[in-house]
Formats: structure tokens, C-alpha cells, sequence
């Protein structure tokens, strides 16, 4: 690697420096190829892999079906001046999914995707307030205090809300009162919701009159077809949704009520390639994979296995482990020291695994009881020769 590319590379969470604490001997730092559960670096070394490009691919990497749909859509010229009929047939596809949804609207990534919700938010409410729970990508909108490069002004229109936290939460988004156009939220943050929590959300956003936005980017098709809103019960005004819906292929979306996506005539969302084919066409075949093998549900066994082998892990090494931590479908250890955490992934990393140092390991459709159990050997393996 020469350095022609700023800061390593595009992706901040693929730098060696999120993956394994640093660019140290043994680990991989580019790869060229990957299939399934596997991954392949530029020395042609393999790896079984538990980032799964960060939670983007939850049928497993080059899914047949998906990549036949895909490049049918690259030979049917991947772009035109009109929009595809592909379009609108994948928003109603959505919609049969997640039946609260009214209407879609596309986009590239998932922070773009939330970035066009919080417009719609703001235009439809008239208020520029936004309350956020997570992460929700590194457009200005939601950055913090101390982010740099991102006006002032535009920094004091964000302020965190807690996790599960319903008193804390009921007050704060009182005290924004009727500047609120938003609160956004993610439903899982190293653990499930709980519902009193989510019926604050609900309550105080109501009576507030702000829209309540839910980011389901990791978390549909992945907890459920209709992610954590299906899984807890939930009902926000709008959901946006990436990662896993195009199985890799660079697609997110926002939607929800149809009063509020009725907004997107009264602001300006539009991006050029928002209605390339090729993510349309990957995306169609993917939901229709996910809905005929019930993948969420097939995450669900295969992640309870991964945990539980976490769990136990947790209990043998308890000087070093704090926790496993997360649902069974995105999970990850919680260690008593952070450096533990990269430690942790440069030994595995060596033994031909890729497991996340934090937030979050995934499993998709082409893991297997086999290859998890050995993953989880590994870890042992790893473990015992950090404490040794
Ligand atoms: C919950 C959540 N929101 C937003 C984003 C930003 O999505 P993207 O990286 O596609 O812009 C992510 C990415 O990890 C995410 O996990």
C-alpha cells in the first residue's frame, strides 16, 4: 500500500487501526476477494469472516442469486435518463414486507438515507431540533460537540438521547419542546429496547408533535424482515433501512407514512445515481431470498449459537472479558480493557478468523453450525494466549 488513499482507506471502520488497534504483523490489511462466510486477502490467504463488511451482507458475500439478478441488471446498462421500472417494484416489495410503510424513497448510504429523513422531518414540522439515540453515519446533522470541520450552529441543533433510559428521555425531549422536528433512534445498542423506553419515544414525540424516526440500517432484515419495529413492537412515522436489504450492493431507503414522504415535493432529495439498477435489481433478489428461506429467523439459531459460545468464553476468561454482549443476530465481547479488544482480533486475525474487537459480529445465511463452533475454538485459542 502506497498511501494514495487518504487516511488508509474510504471506509473508516476497515482502517487496521479500528480492526485490530494498528497496523501490526500477522493481519490482513487489503483483500480481493470474497464468497460466502470467506474472505481472501491480497497474499491469497483465507479467512472466515464475522464483519461481514460491517453488517451489509446477511445472506453471505456473492450470493448466486443476487449476483445472477445483479449482473443481469449491469447488461441491461445500469443507469438511464428515466427511472427504472425496477423502482417502484422494489418499494412495493418493501411494502408487502413492512406493511405500516406507505411509501419508500431511495438513496446510496445509509447516512444520506437518515440525512433525507431528518429534511423530511424538518420540512414537514417546521422545527430544526433533532434528539438522536446511536449512530447515524457522519453527515453534519448529527455529529456532536467536539466533531471538527462541522459548523457550530448546525452542532447546537443535535444533542444525544440515552439508551433505555425512560425518565431522562421523557425530559429531554420536553425540554426541546416545540423546537423538536425529531427524534431518531436506534432500537439496538448492545442490547434490546426495553418497552416502557419505547413507549416514551412514542408518547413524547406525539405529544410534541416531532416525527419519530427509527434507524433501522442494521437492523432489517436482520432481527426481522421488518427489523427491530416487527421484533419489539414498535411503530415509528419513518424507518430508513441499508446494509442488509441489498446484500452489499450500495442501496438504502427511506420510509414510512405517506403525510410525511409527501414532504419530499416541498424540499429537494435527489442524487444522481439514487436509481441505478444494479442495487435495485440485488435488492429485489435478496428480499425474495430472505422472505423463502426466512433468513432473520435462520440469523436468529445461528447467532444464538455464536453467543452462547461468547457467553461461555465470557465465563472462562473473566479476568480479561467484561461480557458477551448484543442480540444473538449482532454481538460482540464487552472487555474490562479496550486494548483487549484489538488484542483479541490480531490473535484471531492469525488463526484465519475476523472477529470485531466491538460492536458488532454478524452472521449471515452461509455461516454454519461447524464454522461458528470453530470460530468459536478460536477464540479460546486466542483468548488463552492473551492471558498467558
Ligand atoms: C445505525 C446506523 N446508522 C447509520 C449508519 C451510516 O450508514 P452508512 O455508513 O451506510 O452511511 C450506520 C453505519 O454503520 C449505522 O449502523
Amino acid at each position: 500500500m502506497n498511501g494514495a488513499v487518504a487516511g488508509i482507506t474510504s471506509t473508516g471502520s476497515k482502517r487496521p487501526e479500528a480492526l485490530f488497534g494498528g497496523a501490526v504483523a500477522g493481519v490482513p490489511r487489503a483483500m480481493v476477494r470474497s464468497s460466502g462466510c470467506r474472505v481472501w486477502d491480497a497474499d491469497g490467504r483465507e479467512y472466515v469472516d464475522f464483519i461481514m463488511a460491517l453488517g451489509a451482507v446477511a445472506l453471505g458475500y456473492a450470493h448466486p442469486a443476487v449476483t445472477e439478478a445483479a449482473v443481469r441488471a449491469v447488461g441491461a446498462g445500469v443507469v438511464g435518463p428515466l427511472p427504472p421500472v425496477l423502482e417502484e417494484e422494489l418499494a412495493e416489495q418493501l411494502r408487502a414486507l413492512i406493511p405500516w410503510v406507505e411509501q419508500v424513497r431511495f438513496l446510496k448510504t445509509g447516512a444520506e438515507a437518515m440525512a433525507a429523513a431528518v429534511r423530511l422531518a424538518r420540512t414537514v414540522t417546521g422545527r430544526d431540533a433533532v434528539l438522536g439515540c446511536g449512530y447515524h453515519g457522519w453527515l453534519d446533522w448529527s455529529q456532536g460537540p467536539d466533531a471538527s470541520g462541522v459548523p457550530a450552529s448546525t452542532r447546537a441543533l443535535y444533542a444525544e438521547l440515552p439508551f433505555k433510559d425512560p425518565e431522562r428521555t421523557r425530559e429531554r425531549i420536553r425540554q426541546a419542546g416545540s423546537t423538536l422536528a425529531a427524534v431518531v433512534f436506534e432500537p439496538v445498542i448492545l442490547a434490546p429496547p426495553d418497552p416502557e423506553w419505547l413507549a416514551v419515544l412514542r408518547e413524547e414525540t406525539t405529544r410534541s408533535g416531532a416525527i419519530l424516526i427509527a434507524d433501522e440500517i442494521k437492523t432489517i432484515g436482520r432481527l426481522a424482515l421488518g427489523g427491530g419495529a416487527e421484533r419489539f413492537g414498535y411503530r415509528p412515522d419513518l424507518v430508513v433501512m441499508a446494509k442488509a436489504i441489498a446484500n452489499g450492493f450500495p442501496l438504502a431507503a427511506v420510509a414510512g407514512r405517506r403525510d410525511i414522504m409527501a414532504a419530499v415535493s416541498r424540499t429537494w432529495i435527489s442524487s444522481t445515481l439514487a436509481t441505478e439498477w444494479v442495487s435495485l435489481a440485488a435488492a429485489r433478489a435478496t428480499l425474495r431470498i430472505m422472505v423463502e428461506q426466512g433468513v432473520p429467523a435462520r440469523l436468529g439459531e445461528l447467532g444464538t449459537r455464536l453467543l452462547g459460545g461468547l457467553g461461555e468464553l465470557a465465563a472462562r476468561y473473566p479476568g480479561v472479558v467484561r461480557r458477551a454482549a448484543g442480540l444473538p443476530e449482532m454481538c460482540c465481547f464487552e472487555f474490562h480493557q479496550p486494548p483487549t479488544g484489538a488484542a483479541l482480533a490480531v490473535e484471531t486475525a492469525r488463526r484465519g478468523v475476523l472477529f470485531k474487537r466491538s460492536a458488532y459480529n454478524f452472521v449471515s445465511l452461509a455461516h454454519d453450525e461447524a464454522v461458528i463452533d470453530r470460530a468459536v475454538g478460536v477464540l479460546d485459542e486466542s483468548l488463552r494466549a492473551i492471558v498467558r
